[in-house]
């Protein structure tokens, strides 16, 4: 695998400005849920970092789970809308509070399918939280309740968002040069 130096187009969000808003959600979240149990539903595997840290910046009781869906069909680097479930929860959620903890939030598809998915288990409250909106591109109305920052129409990478399973370790979101990244693989 190549250096990321290579096709970095950018720096969006530097390690700083996410720790400082990953503790102003954890915040603002633990106000909404107050005095109230929560499930933090972590998707995989883009979730994994957020959701780490955004539950160590919780005040509040709160319990975590996974969950793994994919979309597929057409558009390697893009979400299809076809969306499977690789791994359920193992929690029982009807009568819980349920946080979805997502990395992005793109056409909205995924989300969509999961939030419908998840409501016919009768959960007490079920929202979501992303760490970037790609706002421009909603092909399907979802509501996001908490949100990390916007970012632009690019690819972006790091802080647990891949390139084809890589550099999900970086500390900070970069946005990549597609056409340079798939010319040097
Ligand atoms: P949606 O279903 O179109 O909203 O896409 C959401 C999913 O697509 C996210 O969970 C990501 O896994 C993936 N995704 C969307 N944009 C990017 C990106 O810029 N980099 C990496 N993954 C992305
Ligand atoms: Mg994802």
């Amino acid at each position: 695998m190549q250096d990321y130096r290579e096709f970095m187009e950018e720096v969006l969000v530097d390690e700083k400005t996410i720790e400082k808003r990953v503790a102003e959600l954890g915040a603002q979240i633990s106000r909404a849920y107050e005095g109230q149990e929560l499930l933090i539903v972590c998707l995989l595997r883009g979730g994994i970092t957020f959701a780490a840290d955004l539950t160590r910046a919780l005040t509040i009781p709160h319990t975590l789970d996974c969950m793994s869906l994919s979309s597929y069909g057409v558009g390697h680097y893009a979400s299809s809308g076809n969306v499977r479930v690789n791994l359920d929860l193992m929690t029982n959620i009807e009568g819980l509070n349920v946080l979805l903890v997502e990395d992005i939030v793109d056409s909205g598809r995924t989300l969509a399918h999961v939030l419908q998915m998840l409501g016919t288990r009768e959960p007490k409250s079920l929202k979501v939280c992303v760490l970037l909106d790609k706002k421009y591109r909603r092909e399907v109305p979802v509501e996001v309740d908490f949100v990390g920052f916007d970012v632009p129409d690019k690819y972006v990478f790091g802080y647990g968002i891949d390139i084809d399973e890589h550099f999900r370790h970086l500390r900070f979101i970069a946005s990549a040069n597609m056409t340079k990244y798939k010319k040097s693989l």
